[in-house]
This record gives structure tokens, C-alpha cells and sequence, in this order.
């Protein structure tokens, strides 16, 4: 089966990386006002100045939207649409966690397209419908987890879908990403912990996915052994540099590597988010050690370099020890950085799972899981980790 490669964009990556953001908007992007996409928690905490100061020594004007909500719906694209027309912008720069950058993934498809979300829902073939004219885009991440910030989707809540709908083109990659390391030193513990355990999952589910992807692979085991052995230490010592900027590279490799695909930790995930209100890298750390254990019967081989990557001594382990022994891991994991083993502890109830079955079921990224994944699977996997 013939399939695409594409390794991402540009990415200024370093700690410091944000002090040419004013030179790269006003001379080589040429933008004369660029819009702001950010959530309000970005300007509370301090970090939008560390952007507009570097426009204002560029002397570079812009516009701002700064309502985007976690786990973003239409009410964090269309009031950006209309600050982006209404102030004559001439392209995005978003700085923020995943639902900031894909809020502005949307807004920036949505300044020159004029059809419905929905139309662009990638289950539905949305993809393509999305040209190459869209505005230039610069991406600013504050957290490491979502990779967001080269990828290709735009993940956004729609009323006409009921559930996380994934907007999918080639055209949506950021033109430029700015990875600085830096701004995440700020980021509170149960924060980089839930991201970090995304970008874990990410990595994870890519090494599973379905397909030939050697790039890929390679990619994605390299990520898990950095989450691995990075991540409790950028909870414990948040400004800890070494640590955070491998965090950084790691939930990028993460999101390099799903173009592979995904799985169905990822189908079961979104609907945890828009029922019961999840963090998303939460949902995904609970539920990943239980997916894993259910894709032990298709994908002993690949769980056992999971394991090795995961640190797990696996020269006296058979295949299926081996893929037991990465589950266990990812769950001390979860312990040592905090995060607590069940969904009933965050929130969720169990008259929640029925509801939630259909939407993961509706879900694409299980599509790519090395285990086809059931109705009936899928409210198992919920039960146990209930
Ligand atoms: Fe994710």
C-alpha cells in the first residue's frame, strides 16, 4: 500500500527560542498584524508579555484573541474569526497549550473557508476541502505534551458533531514552530504531568499503530524513553532545563511520529473530555497501561520494545510478560509523578460510560489500533479503568 511521509515544519527549538519571534513575524513572515490566539490562563500567568515584548522591540502591531477554552468548541474559533477580520490581520501567532493552538488551527482555516466546521470533519472526508490559502501561522507552545504545534489536525468540540472532531490537512501544519523550553518552567506539577503522559501516549500508540512507518517507529520508542526518564523529573524540579527541554523534543517527536496513527487510548480519550470534562493527557494516562494490556494479544513484539524503552529488563521475559511488564511500568510511572489510577477519582461517573461508548465507537483513531476495537471492548476498557 503506497503511503505519505512528511516530516514537519520549521521549529526554532531552544531555550531562548521566543527572541527572534518579532523578527521572524515583522521581516521574514511580513506580517504587519499578526492575530494573538491565547487563553486567558497565558496572560494571568505573564507569558503572552514574553511575546509582545518581542513584537513591540519589532515594532510589529497585532491583534488579540485571548478567550480560547480548554478542550475548545465553535465559541474559541468564531469570536477569533471576527477580531482576525474586523482588525484587517494578516496572519496567526498562538501561543498556549493544545486547545490554544487548535483553536488557531481553526481560526486560520476559517478566515478563508467559508463552509461549516463540520464540512472539514476528517471522518467525513474534510480534508479535502481545505486549500493552501490559508494566513501564516506561528506556534508557541507552553506545555509539552499536545505536539500540536506540528501537527497537521486542529482537534475541536462541534454541536453538530457531539464529540472531538478532528480537522485533518497537510495545510494546517504551523508555519513555524517556536519550541522554547523555557515556557514551561511555570507550568505547575499535575499539569506536566497530565501533558506529559500525552506526549507518552502519543509515542506509544504511534509505535503500535498499524502500518509501515520505520521513521516513525524509530521516532516514537526514542520519544517513549525520554518521557520515560524525563518527565518525573520535570514534575519534581519544574525549572529543571535539561528536563524540560527534553520534554519539549519528546512531545514533538510524539506528534511527528502519529502521523503513523494513533490508537484507541486516543478514541476512548475524547469522550472523557467532552462528557466528563477530562484533561486530556489525564484521560490518556489512566487509560493507556489498560489498552495496552488489551493490544498484548495483537502486539506482544512491539509491547516489548515499549517495555525496553520503558526501562523493563526484558531478556528473561517472553513476549506477553514483556507487554505486561511496559502496562506495569506506565502505571508506576503515573504513581511517581502523581497522577491517581482511576477515572472515578477525576470526576467521572458510572452512568458516564454507556453515553461515552458510542463516541469513542465514532472515534478515527482506533481505526489504526493493532487490536480492532468493539463496542463492547470499549466499554470494558472504560469498566476497568473505571
Ligand atoms: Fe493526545
Amino acid at each position: 500500500m503506497l503511503s505519505t511521509w512528511s516530516f514537519p515544519t520549521r521549529i526554532l527549538f531552544g531555550p531562548g527560542a521566543i527572541q527572534p519571534v518579532g523578527h521572524l513575524v515583522g521581516e521574514e513572515l511580513n506580517l504587519r498584524r499578526p492575530l494573538l490566539v491565547t487563553d486567558p490562563g497565558i496572560v494571568a500567568c505573564g507569558l503572552l508579555d514574553r511575546l509582545t515584548e518581542q513584537l513591540q522591540r519589532a515594532k510589529v502591531a497585532w491583534a488579540l484573541f485571548d478567550r480560547v477554552e480548554g478542550n475548545p468548541t465553535e465559541a474559541s474559533v468564531f469570536p477569533g474569526v471576527a477580531v482576525y477580520h474586523a482588525e484587517h490581520c494578516d496572519g496567526l501567532v498562538a501561543m498556549g497549550g493544545g486547545s490554544a493552538l487548535d483553536a488557531a488551527k481553526a481560526i486560520r482555516l476559517k478566515v478563508t473557508h467559508p463552509l461549516s466546521l463540520e464540512e472539514y470533519d476528517d471522518l467525513k472526508g474534510g480534508s479535502s476541502r481545505i486549500a493552501a490559502d490559508l494566513p501564516p501561522m506561528i506556534a508557541i507552545p507552553t506545555t509539552a505534551g499536545t505536539g500540536s504545534e506540528v501537527g497537521r489536525s486542529a482537534v475541536i468540540t462541534l454541536e453538530a458533531t457531539g464529540r472531538k472532531t478532528v480537522i485533518f490537512s497537510p495545510y494546517l501544519i504551523p508555519s513555524v514552530a517556536i519550541a522554547d523550553p523555557e515556557l514551561t518552567f511555570g507550568l505547575p506539577p499535575h499539569l506536566t504531568a497530565a501533558t506529559g503522559m500525552d506526549a507518552m501516549t502519543h509515542n506509544v500508540e504511534a509505535y503500535l499503530a498499524t502500518g509501515y512507518h520505520p521513521m516513525c517507529d524509530a521516532i516514537a520508542i526514542r520519544g517513549v524513553e525520554m518521557v520515560r526518564k524525563y518527565l518525573p523529573l520535570a514534575v519534581k524540579q519544574g525549572e529543571n532545563l535539561e528536563a524540560r527541554t527534553a520534554m519539549m523534543a519528546a512531545a514533538i517527536m510524539g506528534a511527528v511520529a502519529f502521523q503513523k496513527g494513533l490508537g484507541t487510548v486516543h478514541s476512548l480519550a475524547h469522550p472523557l473530555s467532552t462528557v466528563a470534562g477530562m484533561h486530556h493527557g489525564l484521560s490518556n494516562a489512566i487509560l493507556l497501561p489498560h489498552v495496552m494490556r488489551f493490544n498484548a494479544a495483537a502486539a506482544a513484539d512491539r509491547l516489548s520494545d515499549v517495555a525496553a524503552a520503558l526501562g523493563v529488563d526484558t531478556r528473561n521475559l517472553d513476549a506477553c510478560q514483556a507487554a505486561e511488564a511496559a502496562a506495569v511500568a506506565i502505571e508506576q510511572l503515573n504513581a511517581t509523578i502523581g497522577i491517581l489510577p482511576r477515572l472515578r477519582d477525576h470526576g467521572v461517573r458510572e452512568e458516564m460510560i454507556p453515553q461515552m461508548v458510542p463516541l469513542a465507537m465514532q472515534d478515527g483513531c482506533r481505526l489504526l489500533n493493532p487490536r480492532p476495537t468493539s463496542a463492547a471492548d470499549m466499554e470494558a476498557l472504560y469498566r476497568a479503568a473505571f
